[in-house]
């Protein structure tokens, strides 16, 4: 099979673009209405192969789904009479399809398999299994899927502690088995990861308060189910921002994109930088933070990126690190060890792919350091990750006229989280005279 892409470097971009809804946000407007019993309509649901993961696996304990338009009906009988699934229930790429329903499973009074793709194979899985292990739940004694967790024992207790690592996944984890706890929970966090489920499970009449990184969850409220809006991925969006600033001439608009302030550190970055990044009409839908971006071409300088905007920009990373690459100065990007355990190390595969483009960088444990010039067009590998694919596209935009097209391999990576991506860069793309 040809997986790969070529593309030009690109004149101005000029234009508006409806990025498709919030993958964090998909997830969990999916696996919190799961829980409830009843039904909800969740409009604008990113209809991508991490999504339809986990669609599927709740589909295995007996929740349906139809498609109503262009909107999703959920239909769940709640998780207290979900049913043990007849097979191991197959996470594909998504990390946060496996490590949000390992906390449902634990609260489940049979034994459920998971197991994922070779990529997800490769993650770190104990950073759940054990807290649900102290929780109370038996776990599989391994350290990467494929694993199961059963919650047959009962009885779960609560969680009272930190958790090892600035993880939405992990504390989603956590806070969805401590709903099925016999005691409250206090989950401490080290930093201020995504707060989606939190609010989610909040407006479903869950009993969570938070207080700054720390979250009680008392068990017992009653979930109701509830309709969701999910707005557009600031995630997604971020990759016609950073093309959109690099590009000398262009203006991009990008509406009704999500904006929590835990998801929003790559606006801080690229504004740190001389980025010319406007927020319109701001508003809340479903909850949740949402303003039209515009960005417009401008001159970027280096940047140190480090500390909570780790958190806050965890996966627009990469794509920061190609603005870096254009950037007059030096970028540092130090404490995003965290990078090294995504779908593939993007520690090294950013490296490589800015190596290959002509750029001098160093990388080191938690982090790199880029030395801004003018990268040229080279042969570049997504190594099967969807965000480096997509921040290689920016790099091939934005690269130098004269060094001809970036050949971007396995470039079908982009399905897991945003498939329409090639589409629309074929729409926006300038061809320069
Ligand atoms: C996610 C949390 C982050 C992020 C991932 C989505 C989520 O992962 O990188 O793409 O939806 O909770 P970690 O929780 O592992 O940091």
């Amino acid at each position: 099979m040809n997986d790969s892409i070529s593309v030009e470097p690109s004149g101005p971009l000029v234009g508006s673009v409806r990025v498709p809804g919030d993958k964090s946000i998909s997830h969990r407007a999916l696996i919190c209405n799961a829980l409830a019993r009843g039904e909800a309509e969740i409009r604008g649901l990113l209809e991508s192969a991490d999504c339809r993961s986990t669609i599927a696996c709740l589909r295995q304990w007996g929740v349906e789904f139809e498609q109503s338009g262009d909107n999703i009906l959920v239909r769940s009988p709640g998780q207290a009479v979900f049913h043990r699934s007849a097979g191991v229930l197959d996470c594909g790429n998504s990390g946060t399809s496996i490590r949000l329903l390992s906390g449902v499973a634990a609260g489940l009074p049979f034994r459920t398999e998971f197991d994922g793709d070779e990529s997800l194979r490769g993650r770190p899985m104990r950073r759940v299994l054990d807290p649900l292990e102290q929780m109370g739940a038996s776990v599989a004694d391994a350290a990467t899927a494929p694993f199961w967790v059963d919650g047959s024992a009962g009885r779960l207790r609560g969680f009272d502690g930190p958790i090892a690592v600035a993880s939405a996944q992990v504390k989603s984890c956590i806070v969805f088995a401590a709903l099925r706890a016999e005691e409250p929970s206090r989950i401490v966090e080290p930093g201020p990861s995504r707060d989606h489920t939190e609010r989610m499970l909040i407006a479903m009449g869950a009993d969570i308060e938070v207080e700054g990184e720390t979250i009680h969850v008392r068990p017992g409220a009653e979930l109701h189910t509830s309709d969701v809006e999910v707005p557009a991925d600031i995630s997604a969006a971020a990759y016609w921002m950073i093309a959109a600033a690099l590009i000398p001439g262009s203006e991009v608009t990008l509406p009704n994109v999500g904006v929590n302030p835990r998801r929003s550190g790559v606006i801080d970055v690229l504004t740190s930088m001389g980025a010319n990044v406007e927020l319109r009409n701001p508003r809340d839908i479903s909850g949740e933070p949402v303003a039209d971006i515009t960005v417009r071409g401008s001159k970027l300088y280096g940047a140190r990126i480090d500390g909570d905007l780790i958190v806050t920009a965890l996966d627009e990373l990469p794509t920061l690190a190609v603005a870096a690459a254009f950037a007059e100065g030096v970028t540092e990007i130090h404490d995003a060890e965290e990078l090294r355990v995504k779908e593939s190390d993007r520690i090294a595969t950013t490296s490589a792919l800015l190596n290959a483009m002509g750029v001098e960088v160093e990388d080191w444990r938690d982090g790199m350091r880029i030395v801004g010039g003018q990268p040229r067009g080279a042969t570049v590998d997504s190594h099967g990750d969807h965000r480096l694919a997509m921040a290689a596209a920016v790099a091939a935009l934005a690269s130098d006229l004269e060094s001809g097209p970036t050949t971007i391999q396995r470039a079908s990576a982009v399905d897991i989280s945003y498939p329409t991506f090639w589409r629309e860069l074929d729409r926006l793309r300038h061809v320069p005279v």
